[in-house]
């Protein structure tokens, strides 16, 4: 038998705000990746469409690893954009104005402390509480849709297999079943705006996410594919890429996973 949707959506509608944002909101029970439904360009192009999944069968991580969710417990969601010129430069921003706005809506609602971690880790306690990832397609010479996929851990309380960082959920941080409906819409609202602020006023979002990260300035190891190297995290350019420090100079870095080394 067919488990209920236990998703309410009356009261997702009443708290979204937003104009455009989850204005199409497309709710599975089941799906591969909410990534890649909405990159496959024979579904969705209307930006702004937000697709949701109580479950995925192949939900995707950074570095190509796995993102485990359990069934009707979590948000795994992922919203379509439409590239225009006033955002394609600005993917690494939004990428980190999107872990910052995630980790500012989860201390809003409530009262807990969250950090972000370079480029788009979400921690609570140094365990990982939601992720980004922020894929895109082109249709001829230029990027023309993005997908930014989230999946944050709400109500889930046991964890299975090997994580990078070891996981943790709203439900076990506060001790209380959370409303989804109520995490999500927040979000969305927050998001609308950021996106209004990455296209008008991008060092605005760059100084938010400084101010949020607490790894500036401190020694660093970064994890590039397997290839470790010792260093200070000096600062983020206004492009969102990590300005590294190291005794030969500064190495401007895009990719690679970074943990604060005693
Ligand atoms: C990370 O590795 O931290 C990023 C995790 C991103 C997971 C989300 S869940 C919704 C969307 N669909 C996917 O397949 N992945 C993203």
């Amino acid at each position: 038998m067919e488990i209920q949707p236990n998703f309410n959506f009356t009261q997702f509608d009443i708290k979204l705000e937003t104009e455009t944002i989850g204005r199409n909101f497309l709710y599975f029970t089941e799906l591969d990746s909410t990534n890649a439904f909405l990159l496959d360009k024979t579904n969705q192009d209307q930006s702004g469409t937000v697709v949701f999944a109580e479950k995925q069968n192949a939900g995707r991580g950074r570095f190509q690893n796995v993102w485990e969710s359990a069934k009707g417990q979590n948000l795994t969601f992922s919203i379509l954009l439409n590239i225009d010129k006033h955002i394609k430069d600005k993917l690494n921003i939004l990428n980190l104005g999107t872990s910052q706005i995630l980790a500012a809506t989860l201390e809003n609602l409530f009262q807990v402390q969250v950090e972000v971690k370079w480029p788009n880790d979400i921690l609570i306690k140094k365990k990982k509480i939601a992720g980004i990832l922020i894929q895109t397609v082109s249709f001829g010479a230029h990027i023309n849709k993005a997908a930014i996929g989230i999946g944050i851990n709400v109500n889930q309380t046991q964890f299975l297999g090997e994580f990078n960082l070891p996981p943790t959920s709203l439900r076990l941080e506060l001790s209380q079943t959370i409303e989804r409906e109520k995490v999500l819409a927040e979000f969305l609202n927050n998001f609308e705006e950021l996106l209004w602020k990455v296209k008008n006023k991008p060092n605005l979002v760059m100084q938010n996410w400084r101010e949020k990260c607490n790894m500036i300035g401190e020694k660093i190891c970064l994890n590039q594919n397997g290839k470790l190297k010792y260093g200070v995290f000096d600062d983020v350019d206004e492009t969102g890429q990590l300005l590294f420090r190291t005794d030969k100079g500064i190495e401007v870095i895009n990719y690679g996973d970074v943990t604060v080394v005693h």
